[in-house]
């Protein structure tokens, strides 16, 4: 079977493999990981909301109910400030530590943020496998990475990967099962991992490995990778964001 040729072929290779400095195409990462916040967010969430979720003084708002939400939410201030930092900070992390597996509680709140992403008329198109296997997780990157063609393992050492996959007979499938990574990326964030979307789940399942891959873990061939999720514990400082592009907003006043 393909996956015992891979093991032998893997087991060969692996001397050379181990000449390959992962961290080279790894953002220059180096001072500590308490670096969490850049000023610049700091000061843009202070002077829109006046305190940042360190300062106790600012109330966080709580779950609306009923008749409440359909005007009164924003209007009296009490934004949930923690919230939107935590999607402003969100940064895609390129170094993992390969030792340190995601603890069950942890992953269970980054998949449960997945499962209530939004999907076009709540058709919930996508299916979450989560890979912390080691030899398939390294398979799989094996796979990314003929894709890829750089000789790198794709996911950063990360020890776990999510893949998403979407049903294609929903016209809408590519949008839902991003949708997912997203409110995952944005979960690992929230609970203190860092994760990485990484591409060519689509080709990397589209071949006959993956094919067997995804018989094996129950899927169709209707569903069609749509993204992987590298998740783990960041290793080195935190990378900081581009600068958001100066047209990126069109209003039409
Ligand atoms: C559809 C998509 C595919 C991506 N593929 C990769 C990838 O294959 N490898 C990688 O290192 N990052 C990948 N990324 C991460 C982006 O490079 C990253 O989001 C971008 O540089 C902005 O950085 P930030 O996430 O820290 O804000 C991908 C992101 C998206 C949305």
């Amino acid at each position: 079977m393909w996956f015992r040729k891979w093991k032998e072929k893997r087991r060969a290779r692996k001397a050379g493999r181990e000449a390959i400095n992962m961290n080279e195409t790894s953002r220059d990462i180096q001072s500590p990981p308490e670096t969490r916040y850049t000023e610049d967010y700091k000061e843009y969430i202070d002077n829109q909301y006046g305190g940042t979720p360190a300062d106790n003084s600012i109330p966080l708002r709580e779950m609306p109910s009923g008749e409440e939400t359909k005007n009164e939410v924003r209007m009296d201030n009490n934004i949930n400030v923690a919230a939107l930092k935590n999607l402003l900070e969100r940064r895609s992390i390129r170094k993992y530590d390969t030792e340190r597996q995601v603890p069950k509680e942890l992953l269970d709140t980054v998949l449960l943020a997945g499962q209530y992403a939004p999907t076009a008329m709540g058709k919930q198109s996508p299916k979450i496998v989560v890979v912390q296997n080691k030899e398939v997780r390294d398979c799989i990157s094996e796979m990314n990475d003929e894709v890829w063609g750089r000789g790198i393992d794709p996911f950063y050492g990360a020890p776990t990967i999510i893949v998403v996959f979407a049903d294609s007979n929903i016209p809408t499938y590519v949008q839902d099962g991003s949708l997912v990574l997203g409110n995952m990326m944005n979960a690992a964030h929230a609970v203190g991992l860092g994760s990485c979307w990484i591409n060519r789940a689509k080709e990397v399942f589209l071949t006959e490995k993956g094919k067997e891959l995804m018989a094996k873990w129950g899927l169709g061939e209707n569903y069609i990778g749509v993204g992987n999720l590298a998740l783990g514990f960041a290793v080195g400082d935190y990378p900081k964001p581009a600068p958001r592009k100066e047209d990126y907003i069109v209003f039409d006043e």
